[in-house]
């Protein structure tokens, strides 16, 4: 979808292991280049030493996605053919036992992508109330029980440090109502721990301050590409194309348009393109994938 041809410029503005980056150098062979970003410095080193065949084909900064319009352009990529997102966690991250990405490995509560900047998750627990809790719950896990896991955490509290993720998960566990018959599909504490790592990271904030900055990057004929896991990110990047699609923004009260705006998005492809049943049975982490690309007209 991204297409990218030899001598073209490409930006992956989530790197991870380097998967989609590794696969876009080959395709852009001979003379393509990508520019490769993480927030997490240890994706950086591991995928520096793992892509080292490619050379200087392959540039690499740790560095937020919200500040693509500083970071690409100081790097040479002021003017590309394709960006690519790849929103979320790795499964790099989600296995490490240092990080508390997962109910399933446990281990201390951090969450944050960059582990040099902003608040682990940790801190965050102990700090909120129950009702920013339930908040926070709601907005980013879209949790039906988030008033009583807001209300367990803080009676948790009482008895020690929220700290780890065996200790979260055991804290969801046991303030979620059982309901009677085969057990539930989901563990009780995925929303949970989806919420806090949204929170964390400030995942939409930095999603809502990309979008733009990498359309102003792409050269007409260039391709934006978005990969979403669920459905909070997934509407603000289908909003985001559907306005540039648009262009113009006036009211529809108005006769003619006043604003001006022209559109500048072509959506490419089925909207948005989910995996076969072959690629969730390869890979089951992909089920609720949501890939919307689309194509930057000359305006
Ligand atoms: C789903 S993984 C990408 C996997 C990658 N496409 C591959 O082929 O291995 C998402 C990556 O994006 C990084 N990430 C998430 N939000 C970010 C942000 N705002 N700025 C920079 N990197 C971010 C995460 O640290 C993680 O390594």
């Amino acid at each position: 979808m991204l297409a990218p041809h030899p001598g073209s410029l490409q930006i992956d503005a989530t790197l991870g292991g380097g998967g989609h980056t590794e696969r876009i150098l080959e395709a852009a062979s001979p003379d393509g280049r990508v520019l490769g970003l993480d927030a997490d410095p240890a994706a950086i080193e591991r995928t520096r030493q793992r892509l080292a065949r490619f050379g200087d084909r392959l540039v690499l900064r740790q560095a937020n996605f919200r500040d693509l319009a500083t970071v690409a352009p100081a790097a040479g990529f002021g003017a590309v053919d394709g960006v690519l997102l790849d929103l979320g966690l790795s499964s790099h991250q989600l296995a490490d036992r240092e990080r508390g990405f997962s109910f399933r490995t446990g281990g201390p509560l951090d969450m944050r992508f960059d582990t040099a900047r902003g608040e682990p998750a940790a801190a965050l627990l102990a700090r909120l109330t129950a009702d920013d809790l339930a908040a926070l719950l709601r907005r980013y896990g879209e949790e039906p029980h988030a008033g009583r896991i807001a209300r367990a955490i803080v009676a948790a509290r009482g008895a020690g440090p929220v700290d780890t993720a065996e200790r979260l998960a055991e804290v969801v566990a046991s303030a979620v109502p059982r309901r009677p018959g085969p057990p539930p599909r989901i563990h009780p504490a995925t929303r949970t721990f989806q919420a806090l790592r949204i929170a964390v990271n400030d995942e939409l904030g930095a999603l809502v301050a990309v979008l733009p900055a990498a359309l102003d990057l792409l050269r007409p004929g260039g391709r934006l590409a978005v990969l979403a896991y669920h459905s909070l990110e997934d509407r603000i990047v289908k909003r985001f194309v559907a306005a540039e699609r648009r262009g113009c923004v006036c009211p529809p009260v108005f006769p003619v348009c006043r604003c001006g705006r022209s559109p500048r998005l072509r959506p490419v492809g089925r909207q948005p393109t989910v995996p076969v049943e072959q690629e969730v049975a390869a890979n089951p982490r992909a089920r609720s994938a949501r890939l919307r690309v689309a194509e930057r007209l000359a305006a």
